[in-house]
């Protein structure tokens, strides 16, 4: 952070922080590499071509050109990095292995661009990134040692944590992030509502609970990106995004590995909450690298009340 106001001088950068954590030299390195690899997305996000690559992903999804490339620019920095074993990426089907010994290694699940399709209406997309100590991607979020996402915004910012409180960097004119917010808190409850998919698949219990969210005066924030609707949650202290099962799809949307298990680490960090309806996210341990789950994420005692609603009606 700035010590003069004003003053480009005294910023702390991103490796400086770190070094002051206490982690291994591997662990600063490789948050290194992925904060270097965001600047080469956020650039093919800002010059790419739009448009659909032709291909699809383990979920017959269509995949986006900056989909393809960001997977690419992150996989590549990873796998030269010299740090990492294992690699998961919503857009790869199976895990690609770096090396088979796991000796003071990571594995690293990722979603390259999530939101990708609101690049095309310049809305706010992002990268989302969960680091396990040594080559068992399959194990509970629990046992992350690390998380961050990179929110490709009006401002490109870095939220990352390793179990010491969550810090928020930003991408300054050198392309250099500085330390904008250190040790982010959440507060008890707020009175912002984030809830994906359609209502009208919504389950009674849900409902429900939407109903009282709207009683009680919450507002609406919902952007469709994973990454800005968290991360306005997560630093303005207040608010809970939901993305329930449906009628039509019981384990919801969203993905365990790179998206729900990275964001439930920095909320709870940040002494928040994150639950499947039934069990805390980063208790849940992953059946595969494509599993999906419902989820409730924000202000604990927000979270609380949605366990309440749901009343043990998990997916
Ligand atoms: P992705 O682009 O990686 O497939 O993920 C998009 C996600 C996420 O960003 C957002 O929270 C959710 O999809 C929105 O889904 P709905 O449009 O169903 O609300
Ligand atoms: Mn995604
Ligand atoms: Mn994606």
């Amino acid at each position: 952070m700035g010590k003069e106001p004003g003053s480009t001088k005294f910023q702390t950068d991103f490796r400086r922080h770190l070094r002051e954590q206490n982690i291994s030299g591997n662990l600063v390195h490789l948050l290194c590499e992925i904060a270097e690899a965001s600047k080469y997305v956020i650039n093919a996000v800002r010059t790419g071509d739009l448009g659909v690559a032709g291909t699809s992903n383990l979920y017959g999804e269509e995949q986006l050109a900056l989909d393809v490339l960001s997977d690419r620019i992150l996989r590549k920095r990873l796998m030269y990095s010299g740090v990492v074993c294992n690699i998961a990426s919503e857009e790869m089907d199976e895990i690609f292995q770096v090396t088979s010994n796991p000796l003071g290694m990571f594995s690293v699940a990722y979603d390259p661009l999530d939101g990708s399709s609101l690049v095309d209406v310049n809305l706010a997309v992002g990268t989302i990134v969960g680091i396990y100590q040594g080559d068992n991607l399959l194990q509970p979020g629990r046992n992350m040692v690390g998380a961050m996402y990179i929110l490709y915004g009006p401002r490109v910012s870095m939220v990352y944590s390793v179990g010491k409180g969550v810090y928020e960097f930003t991408m300054n004119h050198l392309m250099e992030f500085t330390l904008t917010r250190e040790k982010v808190q959440m507060k008890p409850s707020g009175d912002i509502y984030s809830p994906g998919g359609l209502r009208k698949n919504y389950t009674p219990e849900n409902e429900a609970y939407i109903r009282y969210l709207e009683n009680k005066g919450s507002k609406l924030r919902y952007s469709g990106g994973f990454v800005p609707d968290i991360n306005q949650i997560l630093m303005k202290g207040k608010g809970i995004f939901m993305y329930p099962a449906l009628t039509d799809s019981p384990n919801g949307k969203l993905r365990l590995l790179f998206e729900l298990n990275p964001m439930a680490y920095l909320i709870e960090q940040a002494g928040g909450a994150a639950t499947n309806g039934c069990m805390p996210i980063l208790d849940m341990t992953p059946e595969g690298l494509d599993q999906r789950a419902p989820i409730y994420i924000g202000c604990k005692e927000d979270v609380a009340k949605a366990t309440e609603f749901l009343n043990g009606v998990c997916a």
